[in-house]
């Protein structure tokens, strides 16, 4: 497995693959990530896994300077599952002297996680087309459990004809159903027992849009309901939106992407399902 800083090496590295799958992250990872990866390889025959806790995607007050990171266990679990190479760029080679443009890709980026953080979204579209234009991936992977994120980067490519085939994973979660998140580090024992009520206030909805609700008012009460069984969690949002639009719906007809955020502390943790007819 090749380690790679510079974009020079990148460029160089890639002429060897005809097809190459990639993964961005932010690091510190776990079997989601590596879900993805293991996917990409499947999918393409090579795979290259991008880690960059990128600063634009935090405001001011969020966790950059905590955001837990250990590149030597990264590595050695990327090498172990062979993946092709590895890009771990510092900030100056991706954000140099003078750098001063931003992706915004508009309505799907300001509600819901873009309500509570603004500047989220442009700096994710931003470093996500950067990283695209940088390895020229066929396929690129994201994960479900940041379905926003899907949203925003789908769009992204949709609207400025990005050649990269956007591939979604399913959310990887641990046996009690809490989604596996490089942020469940911040969790004390208590709150990661108390953050199990996210999945199950999820669940409630799965099996009431199961039995027939379709009114996305009387479904955002029952997740609500649910999540308030745990009163150390703030709640921050409860959705039940269109899956592409993001619009938050009325009457379903389709499918609805039910989500929420939720805050244990100073730790803000996101889940959804999406609800099929
Ligand atoms: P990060 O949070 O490290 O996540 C990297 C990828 O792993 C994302 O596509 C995310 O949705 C996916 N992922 C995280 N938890 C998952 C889980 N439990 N199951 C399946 N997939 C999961 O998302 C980012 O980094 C950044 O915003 C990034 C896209 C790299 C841009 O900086």
């Amino acid at each position: 497995m090749q380690v790679l800083h510079t974009i020079a090496q990148v460029r160089e590295a890639r002429l060897a693959f005809p097809r190459l799958g990639l993964v961005p992250t932010m690091g510190f990872l776990h079997a989601g990530h590596l879900s993805l990866v293991e996917r990409a390889q499947r999918e393409c025959g090579a795979a290259a896994v991008t880690i960059f806790v990128n600063p634009t995607q935090f405001s001011p007050s969020e966790d950059l300077d905590r955001y837990p990171r250990d590149m030597p266990r990264d590595l050695r679990l990327l090498g172990q599952a062979g993946v092709d190479f590895v890009f771990t760029p510092q900030a100056m080679e991706i954000y140099p002297p003078g750098f001063d443009t931003s992706i915004d890709v508009g309505g799907v980026a300001r509600v819901l996680e873009g309500a509570v953080r603004p500047v989220h979204f442009a700096g994710v579209a931003t470093v996500v087309a950067k990283l695209f234009n940088i390895v020229q991936p066929t396929r690129a992977y994201f994960g479900q459990k940041d379905a926003q994120q899907c949203v925003v980067i789908r769009r992204l490519v949709r609207d400025l004809d990005i050649p990269v085939e956007i591939v979604i994973g399913e959310t990887v979660r641990e046996d009690d159903g809490l989604a596996l998140s490089s942020r469940n580090s911040y969790l004390t024992p208590e709150q990661r027992a108390a953050a199990t009520v996210l999945y199950r206030a999820l669940c409630v909805a799965r099996d009431e849009f199961a039995a027939g609700e379709r009114d996305g008012d009387r479904l955002r009460a029952i997740m609500t309901t649910a999540l308030l069984t745990e009163p150390s969690g703030q709640i921050d949002y409860v959705s039940v939106a269109h899956p592409d639009t993001l619009a938050e719906l009325g009457a379903i007809a389709g499918e609805a992407l039910a989500s929420m955020a939720v805050r244990f502390g100073p730790t803000r943790l996101i889940d959804n399902l999406i609800l099929r007819p």
